[in-house]
């Protein structure tokens, strides 16, 4: 079957790239020109593992290829993904609806056959409601259906969790959507991954609950872990005896400096939106969203009480090892680290980092701070290092090398990478999450 793809950010890449694994033919839709020259040269706009592999396999084998020209790119495909940008509305926090609609303008304008429109992108209920009623105006006598098909992906593990999904939502309660939507993840249901078939609302609730939820049960534990710190009771035990209950589940019970990231901050806050639209508030997410918040500059205070409290803070030096939302990207969207580093130079300390894919996009971010070439030059002279975000790479730090360098041994591991006992055993001092 052809498949366009309208949209090559992430969710559009990986979704385009898998599709096109499947066997499908697929076409990758952008509007930035610098996108697909590059895209068509090999070179990925984001950081993606196995992402530049997958898609240089299905280019080469000719089932996937990249374009500017949308009318071209969607005619005769049976499935017209819409995979673009919803960002927070600046001011507001509702989803910025506006490229979702540009798009199914654009595509109502250019449908000559027979088609199923479907969502990608996270969009607040409803919006398939509008997307219908603008392709039913701009092309009108074609057959079509719209469907919602939210995406699960993580950053970091994009593939893996496209290609073994623990579920697929399929919004729509048009037979004919739902037999070519079974066609598009045939290959998937052969695996036995699970289909779920709803209304299109239901599947556009699904994805902002499941947001929602993950968020609660971040910030759940990293509340616990407070908690563990006053009692001293340690919070992995905690989160490995809450887990082990098969309704509870052991997984996003991790505690660390507050979630980040292009869709936790964000859906969570659309979805604050919807709840006051309908006047159906939803006090957990409320409660999450301001925790969470308030938890990435308490997390620079715990750095600041480490070097030895605010009166001695100033002039000191942190030297921050990962900068990125989480391990495996190049994304800095709502990063604790951006927090942390503002927190420490309002403190008077002089920050150097190290990150391995996300210093580019940090640097601008975060002017003030001096990036490095890796976690031992970013800790010369430093009082104290400061994991943030759990890389591979700081996972079997040197600490005689480390110790060596830095002007003071004291480590804060924000992501409990450590066992408490080691760290100390190396002559340093060691503050971490939730841990006595
Ligand atoms: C998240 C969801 O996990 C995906 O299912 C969803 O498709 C995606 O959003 C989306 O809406 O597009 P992602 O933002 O890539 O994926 O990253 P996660 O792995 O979920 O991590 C989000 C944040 O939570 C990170 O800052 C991470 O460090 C933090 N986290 C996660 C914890 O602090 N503790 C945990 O136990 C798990």
């Amino acid at each position: 079957m052809k498949i366009a793809m309208v949209g090559s950010g992430y969710v559009g890449l990986v979704s385009g790239a898998c599709f096109a694994d499947f066997g499908h033919d697929v076409v990758c839709i952008d509007k930035d020109p610098a996108k697909i020259e590059s895209l068509n040269a090999g070179i990925m706009p984001i950081y993606e593992p196995g992402l530049a592999e997958l898609v240089a396999s299905n280019v080469k084998a000719g089932r996937l290829s990249f374009t500017t020209d949308l009318p071209e790119g969607i005619r005769d495909a049976g499935a017209i993904f819409i995979a673009v940008g919803t960002p927070s509305r600046r001011g507001d926090g509702h989803a910025d609806l506006s490229y979702v609609y540009a798009v199914a303008e654009e595509v109502g304008a250019h449908l000559a056959n027979d088609a199923v429109v479907v969502t990608k992108s996270t969009v607040p209920v409803g919006t398939g409601d509008e997307v219908e009623r603008i392709l039913k105006e701009a092309a009108p006598g074609v057959r079509f259906a719209v469907a919602s098909n939210p995406e699960f992906l993580r950053e970091g593990a994009a593939i893996g969790d496209f290609k073994r999904p623990d579920r697929i939502v399929i919004g729509t309660d048009d037979e004919w959507a739902r037999d070519l939507m079974r066609e598009v993840y045939r290959p998937l249901f052969l695996n036995r991954a699970p289909i779920l078939f709803t209304s299109r609302r239901s599947s556009e609730l699904i994805k902002y609950a499941a947001n929602a939820f993950l968020a609660v049960k971040i910030t759940f534990i990293n509340e616990m872990a407070d908690l563990c710190e006053k009692v001293g009771a340690d919070v992995q035990d905690v989160a490995r005896g809450i887990g082990m209950d098969g309704r509870i589940g052991s997984k996003f019970l991790h505690a660390g400096p507050g979630y980040g990231g292009s869709c936790f901050p964000k859906d969570t806050l659309a979805l604050l939106k919807t709840a006051e639209d309908y006047d159906s508030p939803l006090r957990i997410v409320e409660s999450v969203v301001k925790v969470n918040d308030s938890r990435k500059r308490a997390m620079g205070r715990k750095v600041i009480d480490a070097l030895g409290g605010a009166e001695v803070a100033r002039g000191k030096k942190v030297a921050l090892l990962g900068l990125t939302f989480k391990p495996n990207t190049d994304d800095m969207r709502d990063a604790p680290s951006i927090a942390i580093a503002q927190t420490l130079a309002d403190a008077g300390v002089e920050v150097s980092a190290y990150d391995p894919e996300g210093m580019e996009v940090a640097q601008p971010l975060m002017p003030a701070v001096t990036m490095r070439g890796n976690a031992y030059a970013a800790a010369e002279g430093a009082d104290a290092v400061v994991i943030v975000t759990e890389w591979d790479a700081f996972r079997a730090l040197d600490f005689k090398r480390l110790k060596d360098v830095a002007n003071a041994p004291v480590m804060v591991d924000l992501r409990n990478v450590y066992d408490p006992s080691d760290v100390r055993a190396q002559g340093f001092t060691y503050h971490s999450v939730g841990r006595a």
